[in-house]
């Protein structure tokens, strides 16, 4: 791959590359052009020959041709690879036989996971018992059933194995589509089959609800996480809901997978559901591309709260508007309520309140406010919860305030003054800033230009880029400044590049939840969490 890449390099002039694309005036030893991403009025975008680099100082972008393409195509770097390779006649045969293969690879699971829908939804017309249980007490109907593309999996132990294998799957690939369990038998047996399905409506895996309860297996069975399903990501009823989603402009996240398969029947097709309530940061990432009125319908015991807490800490990050379906009308969750009647369940997802109003109402049941300690414990969690509030959203915040100093009985200025006491000091490992992207920071690369040719940043350590830039931008840029100046400029950008630094490290850490909340690692995560606020709260 290096090897391509530097024959790539060596053969393709940098200015040629360039010129493809923007109309190029030679600059003594480099050349000019306008910005292809500004709207510069006089040409800001420079080629050097010499260095095989350019550098765009109206957006702050650089690097060389590999980096331009992908820019300019929006591609990958495997595809601005492909395209260069091409122009200058070398060969990627290796690599894109690689790719190829997983691609193949993806599509056989893929195959392999349909072939399987199939059989289960045979087997299920051939089970009376079944039958009985998904149509009568489950109560779902023929159109639901093909909807969600409900099956059964036969309780004989290699019934699927058998079946696929004649088919021409090998073991690998079984294995591979997460069917087999670890003696090489079918995983899912004597369960009702509902596929999980990628946003185009592809069968990437399987839940199984266990018929006859025992005291040995778990009442539903997943499969584990394979090339296609990444449980941290996937959405239950996506590819059903999406749809619905746009065209009402709200969300209802429900618990359960058979919560969304009745709520769609109950016509609420706005339904999906996360794997319980293991709700991570990609789930709400692409919730707020489809809609920002995300509505939870969690049980409201203690799993439920402690999603709705982290779901609100992320959700202010993207602006969503969160909130809380808590009226059951006693029944255990959506499912229930639907069985009971399916208008209930129509009005329950029109009747939301908004999530900190709901949880701090859930905490007045949770701390018993007339002792000292629940009452103590009460002002410290609602003000944590109140500090996730948008600070420019002097607004919402005043009225949350409110509403719980009147509850505690103390005055507004008592409860905003109030510091929370901060969980014990763990050294925060340093945040790496370092990232091999093309754009950078006007101020991260200014400023290791400075350094570069002489400037004391004091105890600011710049960041490592490619020298020939940093030449390029000083060059460019400050050859022609006073020294006076250009400590006046490196003391503003330092300022500029701490602060960008800081938002890395809060992107980061919101990475490291994510990655603790997938795990299960709920000890680290709740470390994590406090170094979160720690992080929001330090200036
Ligand atoms: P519940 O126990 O509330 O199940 O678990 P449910 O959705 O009401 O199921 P039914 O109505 O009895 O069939 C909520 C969710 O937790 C996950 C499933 O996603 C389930 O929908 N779960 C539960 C498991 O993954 N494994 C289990 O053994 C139990
Ligand atoms: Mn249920």
């Amino acid at each position: 791959m290096e090897d391509a890449k530097e024959e790539i390099r060596a053969r393709l002039a940098v200015e040629d590359v360039v010129g493809q694309y923007i109309e190029l005036k030679r600059a003594g030893r480099n050349f000019k052009g306008h910005s292809p991403w500004g709207t510069d009025r006089t040409p800001s975008f420079m080629v050097s020959p010499d260095k095989g680099i350019w550098h765009d100082f109206s957006s702050n972008r650089g690097g060389d041709i590999f980096t331009f393409v992908m820019e300019m195509e929006g591609c990958t770097f495997r595809e601005a690879l492909e395209k260069l390779a091409q122009q200058a006649g070398v060969e990627l045969k290796r690599y894109s036989d690689d790719d190829r293969k997983q691609a193949a690879r993806k599509q056989r699971i893929r195959d392999c996971l349909e072939l399987a829908t199939k059989y289960f939804q045979f087997c299920l017309t051939k089970n009376k018992a079944v039958m009985q249980y998904v149509f009568y007490k489950r109560n779902l109907n023929k159109k639901t059933v093909e909807t969600f593309r409900i099956g059964y999996a036969p309780k004989s132990g290699r019934a699927l194995v058998d079946f696929l294998t004649k088919r021409g799957f090998t073991g690998a690939e079984l294995e591979e589509a997460g069917l087999v369990n670890r003696f090489g038998g079918d995983l899912f047996k004597g369960r009702m089959t509902v596929p999980l399905m990628d946003v185009s409506g592809n069968v990437i895996g399987f839940t199984g609800r266990i018929i006859e309860q025992d005291d040995n297996s778990p009442k539903y069975l997943n499969t584990p996480e394979t090339i296609l399903y990444n449980k941290g990501r996937h959405i239950f009823g996506l590819s059903q809901a999406r749809d619905a989603i746009r065209r009402e402009d709200f969300v209802v996240v429900v618990e359960g997978n058979m919560d969304v398969i009745s709520s769609h029947q109950a016509g609420v097709c706005q339904a999906v559901a996360t794997a319980g309530t293991a709700m991570t940061e990609m789930h709400l990432k692409s919730f707020a591309r489809m809609t920002k009125d995300i509505r939870l319908a969690y049980d409201g015991d203690e799993a439920g709260i402690r999603a709705a807490e982290r779901a609100i800490s992320m959700a202010s990050k993207f602006g969503i508007y969160l909130s809380v379906i808590d009226d059951y009308h006693g029944c255990k969750d959506a499912d229930e309520l639907i069985q009971k009647d399916p208008k209930l369940w129509q009005a329950a997802v029109q009747n939301y309140r908004p999530a900190l109003e709901w949880l701090l109402e859930k905490y007045v049941d949770k701390y018993n406010l007339k002792t000292e300690k629940g009452f103590q414990e009460y002002a410290t969690e609602a003000k944590r919860l109140i500090e996730q509030i948008d600070p420019a959203d002097t607004v919402l915040r005043e009225k949350y305030e409110r509403q719980v100093a009147e509850r505690l009985g103390i005055s507004l200025e008592a409860f905003r003054a109030k510091k929370v006491a901060q969980p014990e000091k763990k050294k925060l490992k340093k945040a790496n800033v370092v990232k091999n992207t093309t754009v950078a920071s006007r101020a991260e690369k200014n400023l290791a230009a400075l350094a570069k040719h002489g400037i004391d940043l004091g105890d600011f350590e710049a960041q490592k880029f490619n020298p020939d830039e940093l030449d390029l931008i000083f060059e460019e840029q400050y050859s022609k400044w006073q020294n006076d100046d250009l400590q006046k400029e490196a003391k503003n950008l330092i300022a500029k590049a701490k602060s960008e630094r800081r938002e890395v490290e809060r992107k980061e850490l919101e990475e490291q939840i994510r990655a603790a909340e997938e795990s299960g690692d709920e000890a680290l995560e709740n470390e994590l969490l406090q170094k979160m606020n720690k992080l929001l709260r330090s200036k």
